[in-house]
């Protein structure tokens, strides 16, 4: 293994694996439509380099203007340093950092030079923070957050380049990923982790799940160990989250593919190839652990890439992924109700030219029912966003896919490029309006996006999108459950300071609000839409003026944007939930660069409390 693919952002390993979706019918349309008329009445520009959809599809805002008034709180200024800064009258502390203690047993575990030893790394809070839902169980308050990857060099100070060489380097990386389940207290000095709660709890890539849905047991999910294909381990590579409307945890497995590798020959399928499986893994996992080796276990990466359930209060329960809901690098899971009680959760599969889904339940949720089989029997459905605005939820059945029902959910990529889905600029995290039937998503950016393999569509309008977009859509009759929708672009992220054309954005982006690649997002009890980034962080070029990774809130009503937060350089701001009394929000700071915060050059992916400091709510 090479000291860069440790280090490789997972677009960029993305991008060296390349598995480009195929050519859809969609695109063919719309390339069409590009050249025969323009696009919606004729205000496209389409020169050289730069294929673009006009502004008509954008919030109308009218001119530019500095976002004031619409917020609690006065926006910041971009940041620069290796510091956190929130508004004036807020204050935030550091709840949690990866190696600090969940249990006694733990304290003092972390050390700068030699990391968190294997027998404790389990036993500590994990690495890389993302994801997070706060859950109150018996009137106290637990916190389940995701540990999506590791940073290896931080991780193994003493392994050379920071790359695993022996089984219990492999099983600290595993053991510090996943999932945490921790309780958290608020006392005199802020809120803090209960050490030794009965609720404290890792899951991670060792852990024993079971699958459900009609692809657990098919032939695509046994293997050696497993050959029921019921029982995988491990979940991993987790990314966004979701809660359940019975209060359990949905912990969403993205890049698992740069897990897997070979130590010898495998059957390179379309499968493998679409998803980036295959050559060598980021991590060594193959060489010590043949699970993870594709010669050895061809079908272990189809045990991956799932919606897993777990319940934060049941330290013993067993996680659940949930095959109903389809294989993908699963961003977030974002479960809203049908006007006819049907369970609905909303997904997007982060990668360049991938799909948005729903996954819609046959059976009705009622408040204190039985939700046996609300995640494991229902209809997938993939997004197609017409270029007129409309929309319609495309359902992948034998039928419109001519795929088996267990190869369309362990494939579902392959099954929405069959019924034309429309490729998206990497749908990150999704969120729906807590008082109407709207939901928005972040679409990152996508470097690829142009070009005949990937040609602009309506709700991707720029090519080699480096800003990033939220599209936002309507449900046909205000319900989840409505295959039909419209649809429209809440903000096109971009540089005023630089372009005067789609690349500076749309009018709700000023000289004072700007940022790049929106990714977590969540509405809070308001209807404020809180926007986390992930993306370049130079602060110069076509970055100039956006400084580093940030968190800003949004107004839906009237497209307002303020900046809320900025993070040390180097980091990206990953999940956020919020304390029971509405009085803190947490907030995830994941691989921050630099000092920050312990000032000994082994910066530790934390999450952080934030507060007013007049004790009112904050979301
Ligand atoms: Fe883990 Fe797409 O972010
Ligand atoms: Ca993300
Ligand atoms: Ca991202």
């Amino acid at each position: 293994m090479t000291k860069d693919l440790t280090d490789m952002s997972w677009d960029d390993f993305d991008e060296m694996r390349d598995p480009r979706p195929a050519t859809n019918e969609f695109d063919a349309v719309v390339e069409r439509a590009i050249s025969r008329r323009g696009f919606l009445g004729g205000a496209l520009a389409f020169g050289s380099g730069a294929a673009v959809f006009g502004a008509s599809m954008l919030t109308p805002l009218g001119a530019r203007a500095a976002a004031s008034g619409a917020f609690p709180f006065e926006p910041i200024a971009i940041g620069t340093d290796f510091d956190i800064h929130v508004p004036a009258g807020y204050s935030w502390s550091t709840l949690v950092r990866w190696g600090d203690a969940l249990v006694s047993e733990a304290e003092g575990a972390y050390s700068p030079e030699t990391g968190v030893p294997v027998a404790m790394a389990d036993k500590v809070f994990g690495e890389n923070t993302d994801g997070m839902e706060l859950f109150e169980v018996d009137g106290r308050e637990i916190i389940a957050v995701n540990s999506e990857y590791v940073n290896p060099k931080i991780n193994l100070p003493a392994a050379s380049e920071g790359v695993a060489q022996n089984a219990d380097e492999v099983a600290m990386l595993k053991h510090m990923q996943g999932v945490t389940v921790m309780e958290v207290a608020k006392s005199a000095n802020g809120y803090a982790v209960v050490v030794d709660s009965p609720y404290n709890r890792r899951i991670h890539h060792d852990t024993p799940m079971v699958m459900d849905g009609p692809a657990a047991g098919s032939a695509l999910v046994q293997t050696n160990a497993d050959p029921a294909g019921l029982s995988p381990v491990g979940t991993m590579n987790n990314c966004g989250s979701g809660k359940t409307l019975w209060g359990t945890y949905l912990t969403c497995e993205e890049n698992f593919n740069g897990y897997f590798g070979a130590t010898g020959a495998y059957d390179e399928t379309d499968g493998i190839k679409r998803y980036g499986i295959g050559g060598e893994g980021r991590y060594a996992y193959e060489k010590f652990d043949p699970r993870f080796d594709l010669s050895a276990e061809p079908n272990e990466p189809n045990r991956h890439g799932w919606v897993t359930e777990i319940d934060p209060a049941d330290p013993q329960s067993t996680p659940v992924k949930h095959s109903a809901l389809g294989r993908f690098k699963h961003e977030n899971a974002e479960m809203v109700q049908a006007a006819d009680g049907r369970v609905v959760v909303y997904m997007g599969d982060d990668e360049r030219g991938e799909f948005i889904y729903k996954y819609v339940s046959n059976g009705l949720y009622t408040e204190g029912g039985a939700t046996e089989g609300l995640l494991s029997d229902g209809i997938l459905y993939v997004a197609k966003f017409n270029d007129d605005m409309t929309g319609e939820w495309l359902a992948l059945t034998p039928e419109t896919t001519g795929m088996s029902l267990e190869e369309i959910l362990v494939f579902a990529r392959l099954a929405g490029s069959k019924v034309g889905a429309t490729t998206m600029d990497r749908p990150e995290w999704i969120s729906a309006h807590p008082a109407r039937a709207e939901a928005y998503c972040a679409l990152t950016n996508n470097s690829k996006r142009g070009g005949d393999s990937m040609p602009v569509n309506a709700a991707n309008p720029r090519e080699t999108n480096d800003y990033g977009q939220i599209v936002r859509w309507q449900p046909a009759g205000g319900d989840h459950g409505a295959t039909g929708f419209t649809w429209d672009l809440y903000v096109m992220a971009g540089n005023p300071a630089v372009y005067d054309n789609v690349y500076g954005g749309s009018d709700n982006i000023t000289d004072g609000n700007m940022f790049n690649s929106p990714d977590g997002m969540a509405f809070d009890s308001t209807g404020l839409l809180w926007i986390q980034t992930d993306g370049d962080d130079s602060n110069e070029g076509d970055f100039a003026g956006q400084g580093n990774n940030q968190m800003l809130v949004g107004n839906p009503d009237t497209g307002e944007i303020a900046r809320f937060l900025t993070a040390p350089n180097g980091a990206e701001v990953t999940g956020l939930c919020w304390s029971a009394d509405r009085k803190t929000a947490f907030v995830g700071i994941q691989h921050p660069g630099g000092a920050w915060p312990d000032g000994n050059g082994k910066p530790r992916s934390s999450v952080i409390a934030v507060w007013r400091d007049d004790g009112a709510t904050i979301g």
